[in-house]
């Protein structure tokens, strides 16, 4: 039996006037995870937030926080992030020449192991630390902005890094981050994705958490 798709709603489209309204009603709804999206100007042409924001997320969140950071030298805000709470976090394979290392810390300081890919980085580069990953985070638009359309070719991405997990039987989990919305959700699942991260689709929407329970499946 396949195990259900876990959806993970990121709060970089959530109102920030009204970011504690917006963690409760995803603390009530059907999400698994909450994504929160950490930009540094540098690694990606945009800034988000940091660790104060983290913070006042973490007091009112009651579901694991999936941080996903995009940010260079991520291994300087590592422990941070973990000590306020982050159970996953996800370094960039572009932004760390070494990924070993970081992944080490991460587990090291107790929350499991990402790492997100970039569109054009191919997910072979992942198969010799691949027993080292908890979570693969597959960005499916290049990663900086919320609202992006999604890159068809994804697809094909997933089951070829699927393959690779099932050669090595790790218990790796694919994440899809970017652009996830109603059409694609049941076809990147059928291509063996268990994680999806949806922004826009899910607080653009009338009612958020009945969306969120739509994209459970
Ligand atoms: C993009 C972020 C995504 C983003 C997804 O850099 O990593 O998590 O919030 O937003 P949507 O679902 O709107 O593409
Ligand atoms: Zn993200």
């Amino acid at each position: 039996m396949q195990t259900p798709t876990l959806i993970a709603p990121s709060l970089l489209a959530a109102d920030f006037a009204h970011l504690g309204r917006d963690v409760e009603m995803l603390n009530q709804s059907a999400a698994d995870w909450l994504h929160i999206d950490v930009m540094d100007g540098v690694f990606v042409p945009n800034i988000s937030f940091g660790l104060p924001v983290m913070q006042a997320i973490a007091k009112v969140a009651q579901k694991p926080l999936d941080v996903h950071l995009m940010i260079v030298e991520p291994e300087k805000y590592v422990p941070a992030f973990i000590e306020l709470g982050a159970q996953v976090v996800s370094v960039h394979y572009e932004a760390c020449p070494h990924l070993h290392r970081n992944l080490q810390q991460i587990k090291a300081l107790g929350a499991k192991a990402g790492v997100a890919i970039n569109p054009h980085t191919s997910v072979e580069l992942l198969e010799d630390v691949l027993s080292d990953i908890d979570v693969v985070c597959l960005m499916s638009v290049n990663p900086g902005f919320g609202g992006q359309k999604f890159i068809e070719r994804t697809y094909e991405r997933v089951r070829k890094l699927k393959a690779l997990i099932n050669k090595h039987q790790t218990q790796t989990l694919i994440e899809i981050d970017g652009g996830v919305n109603a059409h694609n959700a049941p076809l990147l699942v059928q291509a063996g994705a268990d994680v999806l991260v949806a922004g826009s689709f899910v607080f653009s929407s009338a009612n958020p958490s009945q969306t969120i329970a739509a994209l459970k499946g």
